[in-house]
């Protein structure tokens, strides 16, 4: 027994796994989730969770699973964490094993292993397409345990609101808002651990489920937190185009063998079964030969963005392509992609066994997020004697899975995320005991003040009465997002784009609640949330418009340095002084306070001790 109580806001795979290890280190704790922890989107990670566990004998190893990870992040990420992470994966899996997780096996009864983006090995345990959604259950079994032995208490259906920091700078609780109630309470925590995800719905349409608005990440950068990367927000190549959400098809269906490609000639309508493969074009296959189709997200993403929008060989004249995976058996197709398949036969109406998908790439996961760490030296090195492991820089405050900014750097290798968000609810449980030991806040005077701050504003919201409608202001908001902030930036739309965030802000002070009762009053919150989007939208587009270079998702034409094939021409050598120059003037975290202008950026070294930073290629 450590005899205090912590709070955890978030009940997917980092909010559950730091449960589970608080229990075991024996801490109680009160656990917040906006959904039932069962329906968290943790479950939407479909395809595998990394480790080198090298069971084909490909010569795999941590280290070169941590190589993968660096180099596909472009080397944004603090290397020592990563390799902590990277070392840490074929035990998590193992683990996961244990508790019950039904992977993939081999004949031989062995767990079995794909292949994923931006490696050459097979490193991806999975458990079908569905191993987000048997990772969360398995954990969520764990956690029902310590539930019942009467160490977690679940506040399931609460929304988090803001932090209680008191007058030492110190956050000792949280307020929350029971979403059928309405009632606003202050809860006491010895640390707050916050696991709630990213802020997908900042961009509208995306593969995110709908709860992953961002707001208590941006409530507490409001509130002084820092926010870091904001700017390097993932498109997942693979996606279902919808009108109301972009439906993931898993990196998993490349893993398998998924081809991608559209037909050689502008406007060739055949059905794509009657196509021969010599008027087929592999696109991926051919501009990169050595890793074809399983390039990492960020470069699958901007070809196929070039092949549609700058060639125009988009199927029917439209931004979609081919993933193809008619070639494999249906019954390997079966037992490996159960869960995709399904998921394309009910919202296209068509058998991925037969025929080919069309899919398009979507928004899918922020790099960025609370900035986490350990402090670092002068000359930008992890001080690894401090204890602030997923310490935000509010002491007391932390943040796990991907609401933190650490592990991927500018682009994340798909099946990273379950690995990160497990990793980081097991090494935060035993920091937050630690830094109780010495710090505490006072949570009596600060928390009635907070309590009222947040109840205020929620009533002040239930009676806006104004001419804008929500969640119009909402749709501009992800219209504006996707054209202007994903694939290819540019500077004039960026500004623009700046310039239309401050007119929705304004617009938001003139909206109308549209439902103002007392009891599961949705679009209060949604207003309340709506606002902090548009705080975080502010981050990312302020980071990205400053960012004047090419790395990993962040991607500006007007920027780019290319880069010759011949590594050993002359052209190669002018090349690398270039890209040297950018790599010292750019490989930096970006850092967003918050001020009531706008965000202020900085930037802060990256711990490049590990590995000597190179340009990518997968060529
Ligand atoms: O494509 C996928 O299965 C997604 C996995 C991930 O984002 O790591």
């Amino acid at each position: 027994m450590t005899g205090h109580r912590y709070l955890i806001v978030g009940g997917g795979l980092a909010g559950l796994s730091a449960a589970m290890r608080l229990a075991e280190l024996g801490a109680d704790m009160d656990l917040f989730s906006v959904v039932p922890v069962k329906r968290s989107h943790s479950v939407c990670a479909q395809g595998g969770i990394n480790g080198a566990v090298n069971a084909k004998g490909e010569g795999d190893s941590p280290d070169l699973h941590f190589y993968d990870t660096v180099k596909g992040g472009d080397f944004l990420a603090d290397q020592p964490f990563c390799k902590d992470m990277c070392y840490a994966a074929p035990g998590i899996i193992y683990l996961m094993d244990r508790m019950g997780v039904p992977f993939n096996r081999t004949p031989e009864g062995h767990l079995d292993f794909r292949r994923f983006g931006g490696t050459l090995y097979n490193r991806t345990a999975f458990s079908g397409s569905t191993t987000g959604q048997q990772l969360l259950y398995a954990l969520d079994e764990q956690v029902r345990r310590y539930e019942v032995a009467g160490r977690v208490k679940k506040y399931e259906n609460w929304e988090f609101l803001s932090a209680i920091i008191d007058s030492k700078g110190i956050c000792c609780g949280i307020v929350a808002v029971n979403l059928a109630t309405m009632e606003v309470r202050a809860f006491e925590g010895a640390a707050v651990i916050l696991a709630t995800g990213g802020p997908g719905l900042v961009f509208g349409r995306t593969t995110n489920s709908m709860i992953n608005t961002g707001s208590a990440a941006s409530m507490v950068y409001q509130q002084g937190a820092k926010y870091a990367n904001g700017e390097f927000i993932q498109i997942h190549p693979t996606a279902i185009p919808g009108t109301d959400k972009l439906r993931l098809i898993s990196e998993s269906a490349r893993g398998e063998g998924g081809r991608i490609w559209v037909p050689k000639k502008k406007g060739d309508s055949r059905p794509p079964e009657t196509i021969p493969e010599e008027d087929r074009w592999y696109f991926l296959e051919e501009r990169y030969p050595r890793y074809g189709n399983l390039v990492p997200r960020d470069v699958a993403s901007r070809e196929i963005y070039d092949v549609c929008i700058n060639l125009g060989l988009g199927l029917d004249g439209k931004a979609m392509v081919y993933l193809d995976l008619t070639h494999k058996p249906a019954q390997e197709l079966d037992r490996k992609l159960g869960g995709i398949l399904e998921i394309y036969e009910k919202f296209v109406g068509e058998d991925p066994r037969k025929t080919p998908m069309r899919i398009f790439p979507a928004v899918h996961y922020s790099m960025g997020g609370l900035w986490v760490g350990f402090e670092k030296t002068p000359d930008g090195l992890l001080d690894r004697r401090s204890p602030r492991n997923h310490m935000t820089n509010i002491p007391g405050l932390y943040a796990i899975g991907e609401v933190d900014c650490q592990y991927h750097g500018a682009n994340r290798l798909g099946a990273n995320s379950l690995l990160s968000c497990i990793f980081a609810g097991l090494v935060v449980a035993p920091a937050v005991i630690q830094f109780h030991k010495s710090v505490q806040g006072d949570f009596s005077a600060a928390a009635e003040n907070e309590r009222k701050r947040m109840a205020d504003r929620l009533e002040r919201i239930r009676e806006m009465n104004g001419k804008e409608n929500p969640y119009r202001l909402h749709g501009e908001l992800g219209e504006w997002m996707e054209k202007n902030v994903t694939i290819v930036r540019e500077n004039p739309q960026l500004q623009e784009t700046q310039m239309k965030l401050d007119a929705l802000q304004e617009r938001w002070k003139d909206c109308s609640v549209l439902d103002n009762s007392t009891w599961n009053n949705q679009p209060v919150l949604f207003l309340h949330q709506l606002w902090n989007m548009l705080e975080l939208a502010k981050i990312i587009v302020k980071g990205a418009l400053r960012r004047d270079e090419c790395r990993g998702s962040h991607f500006k034409k007007q920027f780019e340095i290319k880069q010759p094939d011949n590594v050993d021409s002359p052209e190669y050598r002018e090349y690398l002084k270039l890209w040297k120059a950018n790599h010292d003037q750019w490989c930096k975290t970006t850092i967003a306070t918050y001020t009531p202008s706008g965000p202020e950026i900085t930037y802060e070294k990256v711990d490049h001790s590990l590995i000597e930073p190179h340009p990518r290629r997968y060529d």
